[in-house]
Parts: C-alpha cells; structure tokens; sequence
C-alpha cells in the first residue's frame, strides 16, 4: 500500500506587491532584491482573510482536481506558522470552513518544510490502512509576521496556500520516500520573540515589534545550501537514483541564489530545476506545493515522472521526497 497526490490546487491572493512598492516604504531597490534574492514581487492577503481562507479556497480547488466529494476525506493536516489563531487549529477552522465536520484535524509547525512533513505525515496515515483520503493543505499569510520597517526581511515574504488530496494506492507509485531533519539548535536564526507562552504580548512587545519575525539571513543561507542539498544527495542515493533519472527537482523558493546552489551540488542543470520565485517570493510552507502546483499545470510534470521536492525552514527543519507522479492513483 502507498499514498499518492490525486488532486492539487491553490490560492494566491490578488494583492501584488511590487519592488517598486518596497522601494517606497524602506531603503532597498528592484535593484538589489532582484540580484540578491529574485524575487520580484509577492501577493499580500487582504486585511478581512488569513491563513484558513487561503488554505480553504487552496482545498476547493484540490477537490475540483481530484474530482472527489468533500466527504470523502476522513483527516486534515494544516501546514502553518502563521495560524489564524494560537488555538483552534487552523486545520479545524479549514474543516468547517468546508462544512465537514468529525473527521481528523490537526496543524502542523515545520515552516518551510512543513508541506513536505504533511504529505509525509498522510503517507503513514495511510499506511495504517485507517485512512483514504487525507486533505494536506499548506497556508501562510507571512505578511503578517513581517516588519516592513525591516529591509532585510520585509523584501523576501509573500502569502498563499496550496492544497493536496493524498489518496491510497496500491501500485508502487506516488510518494515513495521521504527524508525529514531538523536542528533546534539553530532555532535563534529564524524566529518570532513574542506572542507565545514564552513572552505573551503585552505593550511593551508591541512597542518593540517582537511579534515580527527576526531573521539571521547569512546564517541561514549557508545552512539551508547544506541542509537542502544533503537532503537530495540522501533521499537519491538510498533509493538509488540518480539526477538524471530525476524528471524535475522543485525547491522551496527562498532565494534564487540558494536554489542555484544547490542544483550546482546536486548536479542538476537549472533547466531541471522549478522556479518561480520571481512572482511570490517566500511563502513558508506554501512555497513548494504552489511550485509543485504550477510545474503540474504548465505540464513540466506528467503521470510517470520521476520528482524531487526539497525544502528547509525555521525550526530548523529541512526535508526532501521522491514522488513517481501519479495523479490517477
Ligand atoms: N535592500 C538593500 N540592501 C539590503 C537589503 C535590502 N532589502 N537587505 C539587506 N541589505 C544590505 C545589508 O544591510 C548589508 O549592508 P552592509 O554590507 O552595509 O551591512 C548588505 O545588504 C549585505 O547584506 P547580507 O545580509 O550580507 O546580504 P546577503 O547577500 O546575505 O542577502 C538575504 C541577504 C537575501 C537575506 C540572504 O542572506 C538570504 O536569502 N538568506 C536566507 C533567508 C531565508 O531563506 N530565510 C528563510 C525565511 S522564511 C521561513 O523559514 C519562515
């Protein structure tokens, strides 16, 4: 028995924000983020949305693909950090947002690695012969963690969701393996200070914005070169694969410079490589499925391809799959 993606969608809010926006509100220039980073611009959720509504209307359009009724799905795993709330989950709120009601809901917090840890957490759900049919939705609203009085941060993060049905099979394709890592040790170089039990809000961690998120960006850099590329040397050699059996490599969308780097490690030219960093810039956990999504949909992926999806998040976290794509199940 396996677990393989039978249906995937997502959702972008329709709010652009540009370079040239960025470069009205701190010290920066299309310049500089474009060579140092990418990005070009990203899309911000309106003041009346978060994460739940991005990930609902993301699970919409997963259903519409997979072509199932709603109620088939008997378990939600919500990737975020940035939940709509500390409690309920977001999962539960996407549930009912849905108009589902008693089936199996939980988030999960891996950041940028979260989409990869959910598809891997429905596998094994799956494999325990309990579960069918499991909705992994990955959503971030990262525009409301983010000080745009911060040029450092403020230039790499964008919002949006994506959604997928993960369904049993019994042929030996979908997601074939997965490897997941995580160092707390590094947990200071990527964090949000306040808001949490560890420091509740309070004015004083407004005054001193402790509710953004703080970042060590050249740090992290390094790490996520290592970590991401580690993670699929790993994943290929015990499986026994080699990059050019690997149809398309999609990589969490942090900095077009990390991705270069790690395609140059893993030997895989750029032409193999899924980016679009470009338009949404980083997007935590929904980066790599909206990635995933539009290398579906502009048809870079067909039924029998070969997949390598890689990422690496706060926490840290990193993680990397193998997927024989096969949407049919
Ligand atoms: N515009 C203009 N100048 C800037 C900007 C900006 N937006 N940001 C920083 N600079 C300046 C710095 O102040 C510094 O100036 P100085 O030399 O006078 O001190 C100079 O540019 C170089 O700064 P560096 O930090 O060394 O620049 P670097 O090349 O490392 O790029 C970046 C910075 C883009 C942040 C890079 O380090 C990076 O992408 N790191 C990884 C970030 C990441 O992936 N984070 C994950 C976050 S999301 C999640 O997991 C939730």
């Amino acid at each position: 028995m396996g677990a393989t993606i039978t249906g995937i969608g997502s959702y972008l809010p329709e709010k652009v924000l540009t370079n040239a926006d960025l470069e009205k509100m701190v010290d920066t220039s299309d310049e500089w983020i474009v060579t140092r980073t990418g990005i070009k611009e990203r899309r911000i959720c309106p003041e009346d949305q978060a994460s739940s509504d991005l990930g609902a209307e993301a699970a919409r359009r997963a259903i519409v693909d997979a072509g199932i009724d709603q109620s088939d799905i008997d378990m939600i795993v919500c990737a975020t950090i940035t939940a709509d709330m500390i409690f309920p989950s977001t999962a539960c709120i996407i549930q009912h947002k849905l108009g589902l009601d008693n089936i199996a809901c939980f988030d999960i917090s891996a950041a940028c690695s979260g989409f990869i840890y959910g598809l891997e957490i429905a596998r094994n759900f799956i494999d325990t012969g309990r579960y069918k049919r499991i909705l992994v939705v990955a959503a971030e609203c990262m525009s409301r963690v983010t000080d745009y009085t911060d040029r450092t941060t403020c230039v790499l993060l964008g919002d949006g969701a994506v959604a997928t049905i993960v369904s049993k099979t019994d042929k030996n394709s979908g997601i074939l393996d997965t490897y997941l890592g995580a160092s707390g040790k590094y947990g200071n170089l990527l964090y949000v200070p306040a808001g949490g039990s560890r420091m509740p809000a309070s004015f004083e961690t407004v005054e001193k914005r402790l509710h953004y998120m703080k970042m060590e960006g050249s740090s992290l850099f390094r790490i996520a070169v290592t970590a991401m590329s580690e993670s699929v040397k790993k994943i290929l050699e015990r499986n026994q694969v080699s990059s050019e059996q690997i149809k398309l490599i999609i990589p969490h969308q942090a900095n077009i410079r990390i991705i270069q780097s790690v395609a140059k490690l893993t030997d895989f030219p750029m032409e193999k490589v899924f980016v679009n960093i470009e338009k949404y810039g980083n997007m935590s956990a929904a980066s790599v499925g909206v990635a995933l999504d539009e290398a579906v949909k502009s048809e870079r992926i067909h039924n029998g391809d070969l997949i390598c999806m890689v990422s690496f998040g706060a926490g840290l976290t990193w993680a990397a799959n193998l997927i024989r794509w096969d949407k049919n199940g």
